[in-house]
C-alpha cells in the first residue's frame, strides 16, 4: 500500500491508533463522545481516506452515526449496499472495487474502494464502521485484521447501548 512502508509498517500503524483509541475513550463512557473521536483518530490516521465513521443499528435499520468526511446517506436498511451486507451478514465486506458491488451505495462519488467492520457485543450488532477511499483497491487483509482490532477496542470502550 503506498503511503505505508511495509506490513511492518502498516502493523505499527494499526496498533499505534488502537493504544491512541484507548486513551482517547477510557474514562468515558458517552457513545456519542467515543464514537466521534474514534472516527476523528481514525480519519487522521489512516491514509488515502475520503470518509470514515459509524452506522448505528436501529431495529434493522443502520442510522449514520459520528463520522469524517462529506455528508453521507442517514439510513441503510440491512441487506442494502456495502455497509448493509456487513450488518446482515455480520460480516466484515473487504470491497476493492465498489462499482461492481451489488446494491452499492455511492454517498461520495470519489469512493473507489471500501471497508465495512459489523461491531458486535455480546452476540448483539450495535452497528458498522465504514471506511471509504478514493483509491482503488486501497484495503487489504492487513487492513482488515487491524480495522477488526480496532473495532475490538472500540466495542469494550462502548459502556450504553449505541
Ligand atoms: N457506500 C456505503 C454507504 C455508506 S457511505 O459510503 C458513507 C454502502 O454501500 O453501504
Amino acid at each position: 500500500m503506498s503511503g505505508i512502508s511495509g506490513d511492518a509498517g502498516k502493523r505499527q500503524r494499526y496498533d499505534d491508533l488502537a493504544g491512541q483509541i484507548v486513551g482517547l475513550l477510557t474514562g468515558e463512557a458517552d457513545v456519542t463522545a467515543n464514537l466521534a473521536n474514534a472516527a476523528a483518530a481514525i480519519y487522521a490516521s489512516l491514509p488515502l481516506l475520503n470518509w470514515a465513521g459509524f452506522y448505528r443499528a436501529r431495529g434493522s435499520t443502520l442510522v449514520l452515526g459520528p463520522f469524517q468526511g462529506k455528508p453521507a446517506c442517514t439510513r441503510i436498511p440491512f441487506g442494502r449496499g456495502v455497509c448493509g451486507a456487513a450488518a446482515k451478514q455480520r460480516q466484515t465486506m473487504l470491497v476493492p472495487d465498489v462499482h461492481v458491488f451489488p446494491g452499492h451505495i455511492a454517498c461520495d462519488a470519489a469512493s473507489q474502494s471500501e471497508l465495512v467492520v459489523p461491531m458486535i457485543h455480546n452476540d448483539i450488532l450495535l452497528g458498522v464502521l465504514d471506511l471509504d477511499s478514493p483509491v482503488l483497491a486501497r484495503f487489504d487483509a492487513q487492513d482488515q485484521a487491524g480495522c477488526e482490532a480496532l473495532v475490538a477496542v472500540i466495542v469494550s470502550h462502548v459502556a450504553e447501548p449505541v
